[in-house]
Order: structure tokens, then C-alpha cells, then sequence
């Protein structure tokens, strides 16, 4: 069996109704990134960046995976399939793709503040103070910051590295270390990349760029997969 890399951004999970970062209307334009989603800003003002994140994770029990989550999840019937996914949420997960690698945390877990392998489910939408972990600090969210190190890009290298075809899918592809992972594709596998703003300038071989939404670009790309030879 063949085994397909997809690497997702916040486009995927757009149509299920969670705001990506850099479009216009975008989180990033509510919120900045200095406020909520560093190390910093959890030491200044943890109230804000624990309502922010209590905020999504609201949001996120409301929401449904789409068609392109769920054809990805079919892809499996064919292929070895690797999702690795910037996002957050656990749409992947419900949409029943099995393989699933996180390179910026999970909405759904907390991780103690002393010990960052201490990793605990939320059950429900709210992360309180005073939800301590086993050595008795509070747990934070499970979010890889900015400034953080992305503990999972040595096993997302290797699993493009290894790749016989990558998909990326819904990512403006400007957050380093994850913008660079297409790097390691082998240069012969091919590559798509489904983004209805994708942009011409990447300069990797074997790159098809399908400037659609996620929701028709990948159910479309997943069938013609599927029924090749
Ligand atoms: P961005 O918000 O930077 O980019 C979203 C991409 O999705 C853009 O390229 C859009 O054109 C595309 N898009 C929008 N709607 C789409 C749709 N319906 N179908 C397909 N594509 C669509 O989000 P990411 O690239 O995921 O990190 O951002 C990377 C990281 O930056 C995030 O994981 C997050 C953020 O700061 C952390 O918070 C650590």
C-alpha cells in the first residue's frame, strides 16, 4: 500500500465554522498573538489566554467535520494515510481517520505547567484555575505557543520524508517549522495542494495546486485517487 502524507491548516476546518488565523476576519485580526497564544502572555494576564482558548474550545463542541475531513478518512480504504494537522481541533478524529499527529497541541487536553509531558483530556468546554495536575500546578492549555518548541516536526519530517504522494490542505503555510515540511517530500512524489489562495511561488517539484475550497477540492482529488489503478 501506498502511503500519503496530509498536512492541514486552518482552511480545513473552515467550512465546519472555525475561524482560520490570517484570513480577513481572521482570529489574528481579533486577537493578538502577544495576548493569547504565547508564554508571555500566559504569565502577564492568564485569565485572557485561558478564556481565549476556553473560548475555541466552546466553539469547537458546537461544530461538525466536513466532506474534506470525511474524505480523508475514506482515503484510508486505499492508501496508508499520515495526516499531520496544525490545527487544533479534532475534526480529523471524528470524521474517523485513525493517524492523526499534532504539531501545535490539542484543544481538548491540558498539560500541567511544571511537567509538559503531565497530559490530561478537558471534559467539557472549560480549563478553570485551580484544575491542577498530579504534582499540583495548574494545568494550561495543551497548545504549542509561539516561542515554544513543536515537539512532534522530527516524526512529521520523517513521515514526509517517507511519503510516496503529500496533500496539503487549507494552510497559508507561514508558520515555521511546519511552513517547511514540504521541503522534505521526496522531490519525485507528487504533491497537491488544495487552497482556494494558494499562492504561485512555491518552488517544489511535482507541485499541483488546486485552488479550491477544501470541501470540493478534496473529495474530488480523494475519488480520483481512489479509483486509480
Ligand atoms: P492561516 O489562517 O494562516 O491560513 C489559512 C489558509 O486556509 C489560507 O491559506 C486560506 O486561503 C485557506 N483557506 C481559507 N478557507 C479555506 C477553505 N474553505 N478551504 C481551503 N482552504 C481555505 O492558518 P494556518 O496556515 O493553519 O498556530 O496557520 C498556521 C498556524 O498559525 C496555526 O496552527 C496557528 C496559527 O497561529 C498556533 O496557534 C500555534
Amino acid at each position: 500500500m501506498k502511503t500519503i502524507a496530509v498536512l492541514t491548516g486552518a482552511g480545513i476546518s473552515a467550512e465546519s465554522g472555525i475561524s482560520t488565523f490570517r484570513d480577513s476576519n481572521g482570529l489574528w485580526e481579533q486577537y493578538r498573538i502577544e495576548d493569547v497564544a504565547t508564554p508571555e502572555a500566559w504569565a502577564r494576564n492568564p485569565r485572557m489566554v485561558m478564556d481565549f482558548y476556553n473560548m475555541r474550545r466552546k466553539q469547537l463542541l458546537a461544530v461538525e467535520p466536513n466532506p474534506a475531513h470525511l474524505a480523508l478518512a475514506r482515503l484510508e480504504q486505499k492508501f496508508n494515510v499520515n495526516i499531520i494537522t496544525q490545527n487544533v481541533d479534532d475534526l480529523h478524529e471524528r470524521a474517523g481517520s485513525s493517524d492523526v499527529l499534532h504539531l501545535h497541541g490539542e484543544l481538548k487536553k491540558a498539560r500541567s505547567s511544571v511537567d509538559e509531558t503531565l497530559i490530561y483530556k478537558i471534559n467539557g468546554w472549560e480549563l478553570k484555575f485551580g484544575d491542577l495536575c498530579e504534582k499540583g500546578s495548574q494545568l494550561r492549555p495543551h497548545i504549542v505557543w509561539f516561542g515554544e518548541p513543536v515537539p512532534n516536526i522530527m516524526i512529521a519530517s520523517g513521515i514526509i520524508l517517507r511519503a510516496d504522494m503529500v496533500i496539503v490542505i487549507g494552510t497559508s503555510l507561514k508558520v515555521y517549522p511546519a511552513a517547511g515540511l514540504l521541503q522534505y517530500a521526496p522531490s519525485a512524489a507528487p504533491k497537491y495542494l488544495i487552497d482556494p489562495e494558494a499562492s504561485p511561488e512555491y518552488h517544489v517539484r511535482n507541485l499541483h495546486i488546486i485552488r479550491e475550497k477544501a470541501s470540493i477540492g478534496v473529495p474530488e482529488l480523494v475519488e480520483i485517487l481512489r479509483s486509480e489503478k
